[in-house]
């Protein structure tokens, strides 16, 4: 029968509540406010790869190269070595969305060719493991929900068929106003989706993992609190 292959994220507590790690070859979204852990996760998920020989790709939007890979080192993750071993690459977002094509009122992106430039790159370097963060330029232009969520559509669909990288997309997170918004529309197209949520308890901010769903996977909808520890990353919490 057919099994579902797991990608482990190596961080502590999380991978035990997904059956050891991310379905292989999916999509899954992180959403959060800003500060909330979504880049530690995404650069953990990816460290973890490298530590077990599997090569990776970080294409940010948001933050230049050497910002990632300071943000790594304070973590005590040294992906710099990667970089020059050529298993890891940091990318710029902008590269690959130069290809917008019409008027400024309806401009569109041209996704088949930015995930079809990525997947050269990402194919060549055999990488396994494949993070946009955040994944919103890739698909957002001042457009109009149903084409956001038909771009999204394609966007997970291009992933799984020209990569076979298992993906984390982060997104930032929008009250939800009832209002379509980029976070509405991903999380029915993505495999998997993990909230992360500052809540206050005994007047104190913590930091939260809501694991929203996880497809093919016996995944309780469970919330975690968790810390991030220099050296180790991010660590859940034993509920109480
Ligand atoms: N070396 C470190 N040791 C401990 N905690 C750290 C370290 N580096 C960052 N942090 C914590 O992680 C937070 C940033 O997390 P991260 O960058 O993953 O958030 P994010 O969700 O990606 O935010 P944004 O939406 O702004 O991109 C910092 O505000 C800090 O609290
Ligand atoms: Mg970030």
């Amino acid at each position: 029968m057919m099994q579902t292959d797991r990608v482990p994220t190596g961080i502590a507590g999380f991978d035990g509540l997904v059956e050891g790690g991310l379905p292989k070859g999916r999509s899954i979204l992180i959403t959060g406010e800003p500060g909330t852990g979504k880049t530690i996760f995404s650069l953990q998920f990816l460290f973890e790869g490298l530590l077990r020989g599997e090569r990776g790709i970080y294409v940010a939007a948001d933050e230049e190269p050497m910002d990632i890979l300071e943000q790594a080192a304070s973590l005590g993750w040294n992906l710099e070595e990667y970089v020059e071993k050529k298993e890891f690459a940091i990318l710029n977002a902008g590269a690959y969305l130069s290809s917008v094509s019409g008027a400024s009122k309806d401009r569109q992106i041209d996704i088949h060719k930015a995930i079809g430039d990525l997947a050269r790159f990402g194919n060549q370097l055999e990488a396994k493991r494949l993070v946009l963060d955040p994944a919103g330029p890739f698909v957002l232009l001042r457009d109009t929900a149903t084409r956001i969520q038909d771009q999204t559509r394609l966007l997970i669909k291009l992933l799984r068929t020209s990569m076979p990288t298992t993906n984390v997309l982060t997104s930032y997170a929008v009250p939800r106003t009832g209002e379509m918004t980029m976070h509405g529309v991903e999380e029915y197209l993505t495999a998997g989706v993990l909230v992360f949520k500052m809540l206050s308890k005994n007047g104190q901010l913590t930091r939260n993992l809501i694991l929203e769903k996880m497809r093919c996977t016996d995944a309780k909808p469970v919330q975690h609190e968790f810390d991030i520890v220099k050296g180790k990353g991010i660590v859940l919490l034993e509920n109480a």
